[in-house]
């Protein structure tokens, strides 16, 4: 056992798999409904999309949260995982009927509607079904969160959410809809955001918007604020649970609920990125002409988010104790942008040594592709690995 991998136990597998430390899942998620129960009006959806590993989903399931998805397929594989249909939220700019028919058929808690004719083949399918669909609107805030370019969602030239300047048109419209019932209003502003201002400009702009809807007599039962919350990539060990004290401090001081209203949360990345990694072994230590290559049996089919965001993963050697050198820890895929990380000090690295990337349970296996005709990467719980 090096610090809290089972190398042992890794050496009898293939590699590169997933591997999900569960009990620092179980710490997230028993942080995460402390303070929901603390404040019994809220809600946490997690968002499927950031790991839907079935074996994940039990456990999360297992603590209460909701679901948070955005595609048929997600609605399919939350209910098979156990969230409870009233639990789920489904969201997306383009939602097709199939999907609409699934999520209405099983009576999904509120579709989070993104356009005008979003709207109305909700209605139209509802009433199909008989049913009524109960219908969020997802306000596009014009609110920029300092995170990367491409995981920014809330601002005006974003493909996301109705503008602003629409929502008592879209209002309009849905109190002559028959099949549709407007619940509440949601918003997302954007992924990995660490700095809480953020959150605040979310909450200063949701409260000028109910000023709004008040001053027409309407208030909303849910509030559902998305998710966003951002984890340490740089210091996975330092503070593995991510910072949710901070975090739900700013909406219980900035934000105006009213008396009856709920606040829904979507965390993703927050509730599963430290506790997985990503292992692989080393393939070859190469000697090129001007830098040295550690080449890895992971590349980016099986964790794309250095080559799609920059986006930085702690990187080490789990096998080895020697000095560090340096290396550019790269796969073996047919393309430049297979690198991992470039000039990665690592402990001398040896064919066949384990490297252990880090902070990868988010948008790492969810991510994953076939390209290359390789292979999904396996994946294993720390239950489930016996040393
Ligand atoms: N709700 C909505 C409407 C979303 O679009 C997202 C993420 C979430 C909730 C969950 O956000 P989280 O709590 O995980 O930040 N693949 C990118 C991240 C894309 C996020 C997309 N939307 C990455 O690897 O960084």
């Amino acid at each position: 056992m090096k610090g809290s991998f089972p190398l042992e136990s890794f050496s009898q597998l293939e590699t590169p798999f997933y591997y999900y430390d569960t009990a620092i899942l179980r710490e997230t998620l028993a942080a995460i409904t402390t303070h929901v129960r603390e404040t019994r009006n809220y809600k946490v959806h997690y968002a499927i999309k950031a790991n839907a590993n079935p074996k994940l989903l039990r456990i999360i399931s297992a603590y209460g949260l909701g679901a948070d998805c955005v595609s048929g397929g997600e609605i399919q594989t939350a209910l098979d995982a156990g969230f409870p249909s009233d639990s789920i939220v489904f969201a997306g700019v383009g939602k097709t009927d199939k999907e609409i028919l699934l999520g209405l058929r099983n009576g999904i808690s509120c579709f989070n509607v993104e356009s005008i004719p979003e709207l109305e083949v909700i209605n139209e399918l509802a009433m199909q079904l008989s049913t009524t669909a109960r219908v969020a609107f997802r306000i596009n805030p014009d609110v920029g969160a300092h995170t990367h370019a491409n995981i920014t969602t809330g601002l005006a030239e974003n493909k996301f959410g109705i503008a602003m300047e629409d929502m008592d048109k879209v209002i309009d419209l849905v109190s002559r809809l028959t099949h549709v019932r407007f619940i509440g209003l949601h918003f997302h502003i954007g992924s990995q955001i660490l700095d809480m201002a953020d959150f605040v400009s979310l909450c200063n702009r949701i409260n000028e918007l109910q000023e709004h809807l008040s001053r027409r007599q309407i208030v909303v039962g849910n509030i559902n604020v998305g998710g966003g919350l951002g984890v340490d990539y740089q210091h996975p060990d330092r503070k593995p649970i991510p910072d949710l004290s901070s975090y739900f401090s700013v909406f219980r001081n900035h934000l105006k609920l009213h008396a009856h209203q709920t606040l829904h949360f979507e965390l993703g990345r927050a509730v599963v990125a430290q506790c997985g990694s990503l292992i692989s072994r080393v393939t070859f230590v190469k000697q090129g002409a001007i830098k040295q290559f550690a080449i890895l049996d992971a590349g980016f089919s099986d964790l794309i988010r250095p080559a799609l965001y920059q986006a930085y993963h702690k990187i080490e050697n789990i096998s080895s104790e020697e000095a560090k050198q340096t290396y550019d820890v790269v796969g073996p895929i047919c393309e430049s942008s297979d690198v991992f990380q470039k000039a990665s000090e690592l402990n001398k690295a040896h064919r066949g040594d384990f490297i252990a990337i880090r902070s990868a349970g988010a948008y790492g296996e969810a991510m994953a592709s076939c390209y290359n005709c390789r292979q999904l990467p396996a994946s294993y719980l720390s239950d489930e690995i016996h040393v």
